[in-house]
């Protein structure tokens, strides 16, 4: 039997501990460590275009940069093999975002996670380090799962929001100047770390380490009203102009009249009172995954299917749902799919990346009676096969 990482702790009690409030460090979560790519592979991923990829290098002593600030550099991909060729033995890493996207085998990890909805989650960073090799004292602003795959790491993290310390910026790294340790751990293979938003976390390679990072992702306002303002202004069916009818005495001093404000507040107002469409608008956005470069490669013909038949929402997607008067709204990336109530559990398996038997379907004598809506997303490419 494997250690998983919700076998140490339920996961209602994480939840309600951890999860946003504080960091965790769970002791050979992972029985088996994760070993999804080489240093050599993940150096491969940073030679391309469409990779993001960083170098964090210091050419000092490991101190954070309100100390050494000229010690730390940060190169961005895509690298030249001959950028490999030159660097030094240490104190440098490797860091390559949305690894899931580009080696599928790592949404594997995914699955220990699950019981966080897609819709949060942001991608899997790869990290590779030399001996002292790592980005520095930082908080970040989302919640974030470190693995250790290979080789150690000393990880120092502090208490959620115990970051108001001094900060010093270098070269788009937000360093802390200090922070004081809560868990102080050499983490080896298999060992996890669960960090909240706004906690202090500085890691260290001990020798070379492959570190895998599942991170997840939130909204802010700005990005809210980002959406209303790019993708809702047309639609709003009650545009109006501000108008100052009940001017009954003159305004010669050019006061600013509340009456303004109120209306403002009156617009806004209404939109908020249509939750329909703030639902339609952010569970699109939210059904977006990071880069959106979902490869169809799952046609095959659906009259080929039959009551033996199962099939699946490719995991690459991304995917949320809700109910939307008497119908289930699905969306995948960014597109809505709209299933009569009927199809409630074929929904909800199939938004959780469970397979789905054919046999929850009627048969006509030659062919499974789909609704349309799930022949359209079988002719999209979103569904695979799985028997
Ligand atoms: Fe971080």
């Amino acid at each position: 039997m494997y250690n998983r990482p919700f076998e140490q702790i339920d996961k209602s009690e994480f939840l309600a501990k951890y999860w946003q409030k504080a960091p965790c460090f769970f002791k050979n979560a992972f029985e088996v460590p994760p070993s999804f790519l080489s240093a050599d592979e993940l150096a491969g991923l940073s030679l391309q275009e469409e990779i993001e990829s960083r170098l964090v290098i210091q050419s000092g002593n490991n101190k954070p940069a309100a100390q050494n600030a000229d010690a730390w550099s940060v190169e961005h991909g895509p690298f030249d093999n001959s950028r490999f060729a030159n660097l030094p033995e240490s104190h440098w890493t490797l860091l390559v975002q949305s690894v899931d996207t580009w080696v599928a085998d790592t949404r594997k990890l995914l699955t220990d996670f699950n019981f966080i909805p897609r819709w949060r989650f942001d991608d899997v960073m790869v990290s590779y380090a030399t001996d002292q090799g790592g980005v520095g004292p930082h908080a970040d602003n989302y919640d974030v799962f470190l693995i250790q795959g290979s080789g150690e790491r000393h990880w120092r993290v502090g208490a959620k929001g115990d970051t108001s310390e001094a900060k010093t910026v270098i070269q788009g790294m937000c360093h802390l100047d200090q922070f004081t340790s809560i868990i102080d751990i050499v983490m080896q293979p298999g060992d996890m770390l669960y960090i909240p938003p706004d906690t202090a976390h500085w890691g260290i390679s001990i020798g070379e380490s492959i570190g895998y990072s599942v991170g997840y992702r939130s909204i802010q306002t700005n990005q809210l009203l980002a959406l209303i303002t790019e993708k809702l202004a047309e639609k709003i069916d009650h545009q109006q102009f501000f108008t100052d009818a009940y001017r009954d005495t003159p305004n010669t001093s050019n006061y600013f009249e509340d009456q303004l404000v109120d209306w403002a507040q009156n617009e806004l107002k209404q939109l908020a009172n249509q939750p329909d469409v703030l639902a339609d608008l952010l569970s699109k956005q939210m059904s977006l995954s990071k880069l959106g470069v979902y490869q169809n490669d799952n046609n095959f013909d659906i009259n080929e299917l039959n009551k033996d038949s199962t099939i699946q929402l490719d995991d690459e997607i991304g995917v949320n749902w809700h109910y939307l008067n008497d119908k289930i709204r699905l969306n995948i990336e960014g597109e809505s799919f709209d299933f009569d109530l009927q199809y409630e559990k074929v929904v909800k398996k199939m938004a959780s990346f469970s397979p789905i038997s054919l046999t929850l379907f009627n048969f006509s004598p030659k062919m499974v009676d789909f609704p349309p809506v799930l022949t359209s997303l079988i002719n999209r490419g979103y569904i695979k096969r799985v028997d």
